[in-house]
């Protein structure tokens, strides 16, 4: 009540007798005697009496900083004793700037800041109350502080010095504050889960879960805490410490956010299986952020993934390596996040091996990861395991390479190459060689990449692979730009050439080549130790022009479909081929052959699957018959359509989802066409995957692959071939659906 009518309150309208009503409060500065008795160093600080364009103080005047930013200085209250539960001020001026460094009200309780504040209204003329809680400190002696820090420079900027306006500082039994610095609630661990209500439009605040005075997040994590809406429910899993007490403790909210009083434990997870866009046969997380797949290992019979991940929210932040695990590429089991950020910063992209021969001395078949710590720079740090991938121990003389004239270096690809270690990892706009005995030491190889393919973009998450063509060995170097995609954002491209244990040299191709020519194929690399000698590919499905706002509620983002990668001639020279790998062919149930059309215009299959859960393969073969465009479909009842049209005669094809469904979440999605060239053949032999959120194009056997994501609002179950001015056949239509 109080809280309210003094955010109503304008000069002078607050009674003093309404605060003194409602406890035992007693004043310790109300400002309308000048500064009183308070100790001033520096001339920043003044009293001024009355401002009409400032609101909320009590009283005619309050204490206030000079505008001439030259001026810094403190001001510090007498003494007094502590007595009651609460230390309540009214504080205004810009917010936030008071962490650390900014200007702030601090109480010091034997010589120590115990407790800081800074202004925290979304309005700097509009002053709002602030309590400290202080019981602990109760009959002590204390004094407050006023600080204003001299304004500071920052890259040949000087950055605003801040700004703090306080009024009325009393003491008393009740908080008048609805803001809290940290808010802390002690819960009994009484379910699986605690949840966190959170949300993509929250306000900023870092998040502790402490059991038996540790927190078991590791660091306090970054997190949106639900302000007027909860879009998400962030789980904690809290099993192992059953019957407990669990205190929550989040930086920066008010008991008008969503998230207070809204916290609680469960034994289910926010994870809906049944969320609209969640694909069936693709890895997506149960919840949180996902980008880049990392540590990405075959060990033991099961395929191993780990991801740059967000465990405590849907946008990219508090990197972790996460894990999730499967038998057969397309259903995924996760894991507890295997690695977590720490002193060296957060844990970027990387990959895993097995040291078959315990090289690096953790042990015969340890996996170890090698990641990018990136925090103050970017450098390269391991962790092993030696339980076959499920837990990791960081390595205790990490990093073990770092440069630091480099900003941007990491993203490390190992792979076992002759008798060493050989690390690619991306340095600014080249792709920088590096060989080790033991995974620990690193000596520099060589340097690649200047002056060739794509350098529209920062060089990131290399991969080095090994083929045997026509009995010779054959080497593709993997480079990831973003942004410079020809559809914007991100993109990954590919060079073929030798390696010869030092030195990677380039053939002489028309670069730059793409692994997948669609929008939404990006920081793709393959699986270390993959049985039969396979190279197994898989590649996040997102664009970091978009992704960060597409409409999923629980998890955002997921992988493509597992592919595996040769390389052919496409008559003109090597390129390298992707199919679904064998296991997505297994994903497959029924199977429906469809009777195509020979020399016609236009083909419907108006019902995809009777019981379309939108997951299914569309198998066809279209044969053009003239010049003229052909272009494909799928539709769904709501008119939402997404069209690919080929244009046989000028070696092109594009894909036009501006139509597809919801695309308004980002102007960069939708605004063109995806359009790219596809060489001209006598027929076009194509398998379209679809999974609630995806498309993925393969065309003849491995030739052309065209990744896009499209949203529709409900399942597209119509496919539609037709051709405006040219005959075609569709023939070998095959439909599965894919589970
Ligand atoms: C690629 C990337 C990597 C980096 C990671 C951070 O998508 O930018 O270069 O390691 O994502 O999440």
């Amino acid at each position: 009540m109080i809280v309210q009518i003094l955010k109503r309150s304008s000069l002078a309208a607050l009674s003093l007798a309404a605060f003194i009503s409602c406890g035992h409060s007693s004043v310790i500065e109300d400002f309308e005697n000048g500064i009183g008795s308070w100790n001033k160093e520096g001339e920043a600080f003044k009293v001024s009496s009355g401002d009409n364009n400032v609101t909320g103080y009590s009283g005619s005047s309050f204490l206030t900083v000079d505008e001439d930013e030259s001026l810094s200085g403190s001001i510090t209250s007498g003494p007094f004793t502590i007595k009651g539960k609460f230390i309540n001020m009214l504080l205004a001026g810009p917010k936030g700037s008071g962490f650390g460094r900014g200007a702030a009200a601090s109480l010091i309780v034997d010589g120590n800041a115990v407790r800081t504040s800074s202004p925290i209204g979304d309005d700097p003329k509009k002053f709002e109350w602030v309590s400290w809680d202080v019981e602990e400190f109760g009959g002590k002696e204390a004094s407050i502080k006023v600080e204003v820090p001299p304004a500071r420079s920052f890259a040949g900027r000087t950055l605003p010095r801040g700004s703090i306006m306080v009024d009325r500082i009393e003491q008393g039994p009740k908080r008048l504050s609805s803001f809290y610095d940290e808010y802390s609630l002690t819960l009994k661990a009484d379910g699986k889960y605690l949840l966190i209500p959170a949300s993509d439009k929250g306000t900023n605040s870092r998040l502790s879960v402490e059991v038996d005075g540790e927190n078991i997040l590791g660091n306090a994590q970054s997190v949106r805490a639900a302000t007027s809406e909860i879009g998400y429910y962030i789980p904690v899993n809290i099993g192992k410490y059953s019957g407990k007490p669990v205190t929550v403790k989040l930086t920066g909210i008010k008991t008008s956010d969503a998230v207070y009083g809204n916290i609680k434990t469960s034994d289910e997870t926010p994870n809906s299986p049944t969320e609209q866009y969640r694909p069936l046969v693709h890895f997506s997380p149960s919840f949180g952020w996902t980008n880049d797949p990392n540590g990405m290992v075959y060990v033991d019979g099961k395929w191993h993934l780990s991801l740059q991940y967000n465990p405590y929210g849907t946008t990219h932040g508090n990197m972790h390596w996460g894990l999730s695990v499967s038998d057969d590429l397309i259903h995924w089991t996760d894991k507890n996040p295997v690695i977590a950020p720490d002193e060296l910063g957060s844990i970027f992209s990387g990959s895993a091996v097995v040291d078959h021969d315990n090289t690096a001395g953790f042990g015969k078949d340890a996996v170890v990861a090698i990641y990018t710590s990136a925090g103050a720079g970017q450098r390269q740090s391991i962790a092993y395991s030696t339980d076959g991938g499920y837990t990791f121990t960081k390595y205790s003389g990490n990093p073990v390479l770092s440069d630091p004239d480099q900003r941007d270096f990491r993203d490390p690809k190992v792979n076992r190459i002759g008798d060493q270690w050989v690390m690619a990892l991306a340095c600014g706009q080249v792709i920088r060689f590096y060989g080790s005995k033991d995974l620990k030491e690193w000596t520099f190889l060589s340097d690649f990449g200047t002056g060739l393919g794509s350098h529209d973009g920062v060089w990131e998450c290399p991969d080095l692979l090994k083929f045997n063509y026509q009995g010779k060995d054959k080497w593709v170097l993997f480079v990831s730009i973003n942004p410079g995609s020809p559809h914007g954002g991100s993109i990954t491209q590919y060079f073929i050439g030798d390696f010869d244990g030092k030195r990677f040299k380039a053939d002489n191709l028309p670069y730059p080549l793409w692994v997948d020519s669609g929008a939404d194929n990006y920081a793709g690399v393959t699986y270390a130790d993959a049985p039969g000698g396979r190279t197994v590919f898989m590649g996040w499905m997102s664009n970091w022009a978009y992704t960060g706002s597409t409409p999923t509620t629980f998890f955002r983002n997921c992988m493509t479909l597992p592919r595996d990668l040769s390389l052919k001639s496409d008559g003109r020279h090597l390129i390298l081929a992707s199919v679904p790998s064998p296991e997505v062919d297994a994903a497959r149930s029924g199977g429906r052959d469809v009777d195509g059309v020979s020399s016609s215009k236009s083909m419907d299959i108006s019902e995809i699957l009777p019981s379309n859960k939108g997951a299914y393969e569309i198998d066809f073969t279209i044969v053009p018959e003239g010049k003229g465009n052909i272009s494909f479909s799928l539709s769904n009842g709501k008119g939402e359509t997404a069209i690919w049209e080929l244009d046989p005669a000028g070696g092109k094809i594009s894909f036009d989802r501006s139509r597809s469904g919801i695309t308004d979440f980002s102007p960069s999605f939708a605004a063109k066409p995806v359009t790219t060239a596809l060489p001209t053949r006598k027929e076009y032999k194509c398998r379209l995957f679809v999974d609630r959120l995806s498309t993925e194009l393969f065309v003849n056997d491995g030739d052309f692959v065209f990744t896009n994501c499209v949203f529709p609002t409900e399942v597209y179950n119509t496919f539609g071939v037709k051709s405006a001015d040219s005959q075609f056949s569709v023939k070998d239509i095959k439909i599965y659906e894919l589970k």
